[in-house]
């Protein structure tokens, strides 16, 4: 059979234009989408760069050196960064996670924190702040990051294997710098540290077992992520998923687990403990057991547009609004109204019609709106 041609389209180009409804929807906390779900994670791409290539995400055919980044002068600034902020806060957002693209080559970038770490939730708490970061540069952050604010990181490491871990990354990047960086954040006090171990069979998933081995009894949590379909560029193929259920049972074969409660409502990871007390270990089951039904994920990209799913094809273009004059209330009605509209539920339609007409090939990539 031909393989089907992808044309690839720069979503990037088009946004959806952020509303202000006709009456005005004061942020009470309280919002809900049409399928009932809140508004408690933001997650806020810096920078649209990174320094890996990870074939996964960044692939090198693609983002080479014509690629065309985004201009420094259409990425929201930390000013502007902190102001929508506040305004999901004001809906309820209790939690923040930066991201990139690799958010540590965003300049600065503990400024932005120490701004961010300033807002309150409704509750009048500070809200959890948090940052997921492919290690390369934590050695050096990581305490400046603790001193801004920043509570805890989450790392990106798909094996333990010098040679693995530079073939996966693209770049040559050794695999004891990303271990350094891993170590100064808990140094720092940047913890729980948690580790994201993307799993791609045939690539990595000879790694499973010595991460497993290697983060058990650290107090680092170790989570495995089922290999996504996410944007239009990494040639996702199902054969290449291994279910958590397999990774699951491979660990349980040295090491029984037994299941934990969810920490939170909405999570991504379905925990397991290490029968013997060594910790805990995480399965992001995105792929064979969608966990959409209570998403209450926002995502803003570099250039502050809204998107309402990982795998949306649209964002909605905030900075528009707020590089327009639009009043901290305004802003606030739009999202709030922005919400309320939101039924994605991607990753249970995958491999349906309805994703594929929904979104098909023009998804938005990963490094542009993050994790
Ligand atoms: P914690 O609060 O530390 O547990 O973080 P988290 O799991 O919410 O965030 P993290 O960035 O560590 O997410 C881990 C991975 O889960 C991401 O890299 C994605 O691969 C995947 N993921 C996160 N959010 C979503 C989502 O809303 N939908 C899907 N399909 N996958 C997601
Ligand atoms: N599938 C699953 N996770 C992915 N990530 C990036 N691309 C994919 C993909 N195709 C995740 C990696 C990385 C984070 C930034 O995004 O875990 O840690
Ligand atoms: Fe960079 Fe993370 Fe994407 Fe790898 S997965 S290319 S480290 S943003
Ligand atoms: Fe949320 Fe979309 Fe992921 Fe489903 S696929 S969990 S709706 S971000």
């Amino acid at each position: 059979m031909a393989e089907r041609v992808i044309p690839l389209v720069d979503q990037r180009l088009t946004a959806l234009r952020a509303m202000l409804p006709e009456r005005s929807i004061p942020a009470t906390g309280l919002l809900a989408d049409t399928r009932g779900r809140p508004l408690r994670d933001l997650r806020i791409s810096v920078t649209d760069r990174c320094n890996f290539r990870c074939s996964y995400c960044m692939p090198k055919e693609v983002f080479d050196k014509d690629y065309q980044y985004l201009p420094h002068a259409s990425l929201l600034s930390f000013e502007e960064i902190t102001r929508v902020a506040r305004q999901f806060l004001a809906h309820g957002v209790h939690k923040i996670r930066l991201t990139g693209g690799e958010p540590l080559l965003r300049k600065n970038l503990e400024i932005l924190v120490s701004q961010l770490a300033q807002l309150r939730t409704v509750d009048g708490t500070p809200p959890e702040l948090t940052l997921t970061t492919n290690g390369s540069l934590l050695a050096r952050k990581a305490r400046a990051l603790k001193e801004a604010g920043l509570q805890r990181v989450t790392v990106s490491l798909d094996g333990l294997d010098d040679a693995v871990f530079r073939r996966m990354n693209d770049v040559d990047f050794p695999v004891a710098e990303v271990l350094e960086g891993i170590a100064a954040a808990r140094e720092a006090g940047l913890g729980p540290v948690k580790v994201n171990m993307v799993v791609k069979r045939g690539t990595n998933d000879h790694e499973i077992l010595t991460m497993a081995r290697h983060f058990r009894g650290s107090g680092i949590v170790l989570r495995f992520i089922e290999y996504m379909d996410v944007g239009a560029t990494n040639g996702w193929r199902m054969d290449e998923v291994m279910p958590s259920a397999e990774v699951r049972a491979r660990i349980a074969s040295e090491f029984p687990l037994v299941p934990l409660d969810p920490a939170a409502p909405g999570e991504t990871a379905q925990r397991w403990g290490y029968a013997d007390g060594a910790g805990e270990v995480g399965f992001i089951s995105s792929v064979t057991q969608a966990f959409c039904g209570d998403c209450n994920r926002a995502r803003l990209s570099t250039e502050g547009k809204l998107y309402l799913c990982l795998f949306a094809a649209n964002g909605y273009d905030l900075r528009a609004l707020v590089r327009g004059g639009a009043s901290d209330e305004e802003l606030a009605s739009a999202i709030g109204h922005i919400w309320q509209g939101r039924d994605d539920h991607y990753s249970e339609l995958r491999g349906t019609l309805a994703a594929d007409t929904g979104t098909g090939a023009r998804r938005v990539e990963m490094s542009y709106i993050g994790g």
